[in-house]
Order: C-alpha cells, then structure tokens, then sequence
C-alpha cells in the first residue's frame, strides 16, 4: 500500500473555540498536528496575559498527555510597547482583524490609519513579533481580499522589519505580493486549494463550504495551487478550521467557517499527489512554517496511506468539509 510520512506537520491559522467545543475538537487537531498557531476570536477576545495563559492552559487540558503545541496569539490593539514587551514570550504571533469583518471581530481595528497604529507595529518590529492578517475590505464581496492588497503594501512599506503574514489568501493578488515584499508572507487553506465560488454557490447552496474570505475564481485556485505545490518558502499551510455547530451553519443566516482540521492532512496529501507533487508537502506543512516563524515542534510522524476514507458526517455537532465524501488517503499511525 502507498504510504507517504510527515513529520511534525504544522497548522498555523486554527480555530479552537472554548468550554465544551474545544473539549470536543481540540483532540482532532492534537491528533494530526504537532502544534498549531491558535487564533484569538474567542468572546470577549484575548487581550491581556493572564487571558492567554488561562486559554492556553484550557487548550492543554483539553489534549490528550501534551501531544500538541498551541501557539498562541493576541488579538490586535494598538497596544504600547511595555505591554508587548510582558507578553512577548507568551505569544508566537497577534492577529488583527478589520472591526466586524468576520466571526467575532467587532473589536478589531476600525481604521487602518497608520500612524495610530505605528507605535505598536514599531514595538512588534523591534521584539520580534509577527502580524496575522485577516485582510478583506468591507467592499464587494469577491473583491475584499484584492482591495486589501494596498493595505497590505503600506504595512509592508511602512514597517520594513515587521513580518507580515496574510492570513488565508484566496486571490492571485495576493499570491502576486508574496514576491513584491520581502516582509510579507502568507498561509493557505486546504479548502481555497480545493473549491472556488462554484462549490459554495454555484449549484446547492452548501453552507458548511462558506467562509470568510469566501472561495475565488478558478483563475485564483490556479494561483494558490501553483505557490502551495512548489511549497513557496514564503507560503505555510493554515487550515482556518472554523468549527460552528450544525444547527448555526445549516440554518438562515449561516455562521461563516469550513471545518477540516480532522482531514485536512489526508486531503493535503490528494491534492499533492494527483498533481505529483507530493514530496513538497513536508514543506509545505512544516518547514516552512518552522523557518518563518522559528519553531522548533517537538517530534511527532503522520503515517499516512493511499486508501479510500469515508469522511464522517459530523464530528460531536459539528460537519466537516467533504462530509460523507470518499476521499483517497488516510492517517494509518501517529508516533
Ligand atoms: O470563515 C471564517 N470563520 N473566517 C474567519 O475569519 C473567522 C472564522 C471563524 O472564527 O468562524
Ligand atoms: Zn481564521
């Protein structure tokens, strides 16, 4: 039987949600992924240490005997330096969202007036301390992510030492900035490699495939595809796994967020093997990840082999992506 190994893969845009959810799905992630960078749109979100510490700590005792590494981030203000400062070492990366932009981001940035925010970006800069980015405008829906694209250079123009990372691109656009600025960086889903708008509205309305930012045009797939496959040093895999329970995503007014964490390794390993790509995926899922934000995961092997896997229709309340689907690989051991 084909067997493909990954070694210590990485999942560097998660969310892992709180109180019996995380009990629930924390373990899927644990199973697959040796660590991953937990996003902070919790309500109210974590902004302050002693949030990130209890989070942590509920994260840890959610998993099963310390098999995981959250890494965690806060939630963007224009916080000062002193208080970067304190809680530097606690976190891997902060995540700023535009206020009311998607789940739980109504406390985010309202303007992306660069002065304001030049003190606490200058303080990242000099600690060391990476920004997250959910770039989407409040524009046309399909145009959000392009239309962010000029705040995307003037953060990177303004603060040449800062890492950037654009979180969960979908646009070649955004695939175009990768090579402009030496400071931006980006992660990529596993569900953006595999649908464009048609697999959310273009026949059934499929709810548990809509998100934000919501899939692109096939021109758009293209370009993802072909920084994800040659596993771009500047491009890591982050799974965005948003897990909502059914009855908020089958239902009027569908929460956005696709949930994948438990397959998105085997589906990884499809999508890489059928464009004979597979021995990219190590960097792909890790590497990468490893060098641009400086992990060092402790060691963990994914096994996984070529055989059909039903993907289960609900995992506790929540339905995966490809739910009931059969799909060509599956995680044969984990060490
Ligand atoms: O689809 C999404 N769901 N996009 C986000 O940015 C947030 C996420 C969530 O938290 O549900
Ligand atoms: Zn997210």
């Amino acid at each position: 039987m084909k067997t493909h190994t990954l070694l210590m893969p990485l999942d560097m845009h998660l969310h892992l949600r709180d109180g019996v959810m995380l009990e629930n799905i924390a373990p899927l992630s644990a199973y697959s992924f040796s660590g991953g960078l937990v996003m902070p749109n919790l309500v109210p979100p974590v902004a302050t240490l002693e949030e990130i510490k209890a989070y942590k700590a509920r994260i840890m005792a959610s998993v099963p005997n310390d098999y995981f590494e959250p890494y965690m981030t806060l939630f963007y203000k224009n916080y000062d330096k002193k208080f970067l400062a304190s809680v530097a070492e606690h976190i891997v990366a902060i995540k700023l969202y535009p206020a009311g932009i998607t789940t739980n981001s109504e406390g985010g940035v309202a303007s992306f007036d660069i002065e304001q925010m030049r003190p606490t970006l200058e303080a990242m800069s000099v600690l060391g301390i990476p920004l997250c980015v959910h770039g989407e405008t409040d524009g046309f829906v399909m145009d959000r992510e392009a239309e962010f694209m000029s705040i995307y250079e003037l953060l990177a123009q303004n603060f040449p030492d800062l890492k950037i990372i654009m979180e969960h691109i979908t646009t070649k656009e955004a695939v175009a900035m990768l090579d402009k600025y030496e400071n931006l960086y980006a992660t990529i889903t596993v569900h953006h490699l595999l649908f464009t708008l048609d697999d959310v509205v273009g026949g059934m309305m499929m709810p548990h495939n809509f998100c934000k930012p919501i899939a692109k045009r096939p021109e758009d797939l293209d370009a993802l595809l072909s920084v994800a496959l040659e596993a771009h040093p500047k491009v890591m895999f982050g799974s965005d796994s948003a897990p909502h329970p059914k009855e908020k995503k089958e239902c009027s007014g569908c929460a956005a967020g696709v949930f994948s964490a438990p397959i998105a390794l085997q589906v990884l390993c499809e999508i890489f093997e059928q464009y004979d790509k597979l021995e990219n995926l190590q960097a792909f899922v890790s590497d990468n990840a490893q060098s641009i934000y400086k992990l060092c995961p402790e060691f963990k092997e994914v096994i996984l082999e070529k055989r059909p896997f039903v993907v289960p229709p609900h995992y506790s309340n929540v339905v995966p992506m490809l739910a009931n689907q059969t799909i060509s690989w599956a995680i044969r051991s984990v060490e």
